[in-house]
């Protein structure tokens, strides 16, 4: 099979090229002008040039392949209107190209599992609960999706809402990972909100499983390990892996944690001019996903028609992902 992949130098994107192509298809990478792939994988992977903002750079990228893996998008960005442009309108313009070529073409967009909402262990998210996004990435992947299956008629779409990753090029954990070397634990309300996590590498292979699985009989899958990971636990595991015998507790309760919500919104609402001093990648969801209920789901769905199970424990995928931060220098 002939795929094109978006969002192919992410932390998604730079563990499915590879396995794609080890496992026999013909893997066609969009990157953007921009886009460093120093650290990818390209052996035997043509790169194509493309930004879904400009979707004129979209034709040459789509055409002649047999499925599109959509992984390109932006949990992070100065303002809602910047993450809706590239996950909602993004989104339109790569399907527009897509369907412009082969309507048989094969189109799987990676969803967040944020898209359904809060889910706990007791009340896991589930395929047919109605969705209830509580942050604007959120709100713009189910926006996106609901692009994407008004497409199905067209084409053979599935969506994947995928759980918390980790894995090396991850740009959101390795702050996380610096201050527990560092030797503090940050714990939002003590810690215990339950997140399902994947590495990359295991999300890749669902891709793959979802690929080579004819027809899966259903629009939208939940994917995640069957154990849910609190928040002190996981930072437990990456403080064993880091080989820190002692970081500091600290936990930071609702207030603090409300306080900087309250302080990322006023920032945002200040002239251009202050605003535009704000890093791109500050994230003003962050906050709210950690006062959230939870980030779990009920992934038997996919399982049960896939076929698919993770291959990595999260110690074991902690341990792989430090290690690659080690290598790399960035811990
Ligand atoms: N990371 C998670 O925890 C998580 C959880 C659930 C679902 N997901 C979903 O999984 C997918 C992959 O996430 P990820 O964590 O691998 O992403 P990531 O590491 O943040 O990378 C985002 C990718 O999208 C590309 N991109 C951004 N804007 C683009 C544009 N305008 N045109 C074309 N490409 C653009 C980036 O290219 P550059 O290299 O040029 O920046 C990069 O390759 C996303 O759809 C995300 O919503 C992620």
């Amino acid at each position: 099979m002939k795929i094109l992949v978006t969002g192919a130098t992410g932390l998604l994107g730079s563990a499915l090229c590879p396995l794609l192509r080890d496992a026999g298809h013909d893997v066609r990478a969009m990157v953007r002008q921009s886009s460093s792939t120093d650290l990818m994988d390209v052996a035997n992977i043509e790169i194509a040039t493309g930004n879904v903002l400009e979707p004129e750079s979209l034709a040459a990228a789509a055409r002649g392949v047999d499925a599109v893996v959509h992984a390109a998008a932006a949990a992070m960005g100065r303002d809602e209107e910047a993450i809706r442009r590239v996950n909602v309108d993004g989104t339109y313009a790569l399907l527009d190209a897509v369907r412009k070529h082969d309507p048989g073409i094969r189109f799987i967009f990676i969803s967040s599992i944020t898209a359904g909402g809060f889910g706990t262990s007791q009340h896991p998210l589930r395929e047919d609960m109605i969705p209830r996004p509580a942050t604007t990435y959120g709100r713009t992947k189910l926006e996106a999706e609901e692009i994407v299956r008004e497409h199905a008629s067209r084409m053979a779409c599935t969506v994947l809402r995928l759980p918390v990753l980790f894995g090396p090029r991850d740009r959101f954990f390795p702050p996380l990972y610096r201050l527990i070397a560092f030797g503090i634990t940050l714990l939002p309300e003590g810690g215990s909100m339950e997140m399902c996590l994947l590495h990359a590498e295991d999300a890749a292979s669902a891709v793959l499983r979802l690929l080579e699985t004819h027809d899966p009989g259903a629009d939208t899958f939940y994917v995640a390990d069957d154990r849910p990971v609190p928040w002190k636990r996981f930072c437990g595991v990456v403080q064993a892996a880091l080989g820190r015998s002692v970081s500091m507790p600290v936990s930071v309760n609702r207030n603090v944690m409300r306080r900087a919500e309250a302080l990322l919104d006023r920032l945002r609402s200040l002239p251009d001019r202050i605003e535009r001093r704000i890093p791109p990648d500050a994230c003003p969801d962050v906050p709210r996903l950690l006062l959230g209920r939870g980030l779990v789901c009920d992934a038997s769905l996919f399982r049960e028609r896939t076929g698919w199970t993770p291959r990595l424990d999260l110690t074991q995928g902690v341990k792989r992902t430090i290690a690659w931060y080690r290598d790399h220098d960035m811990i």
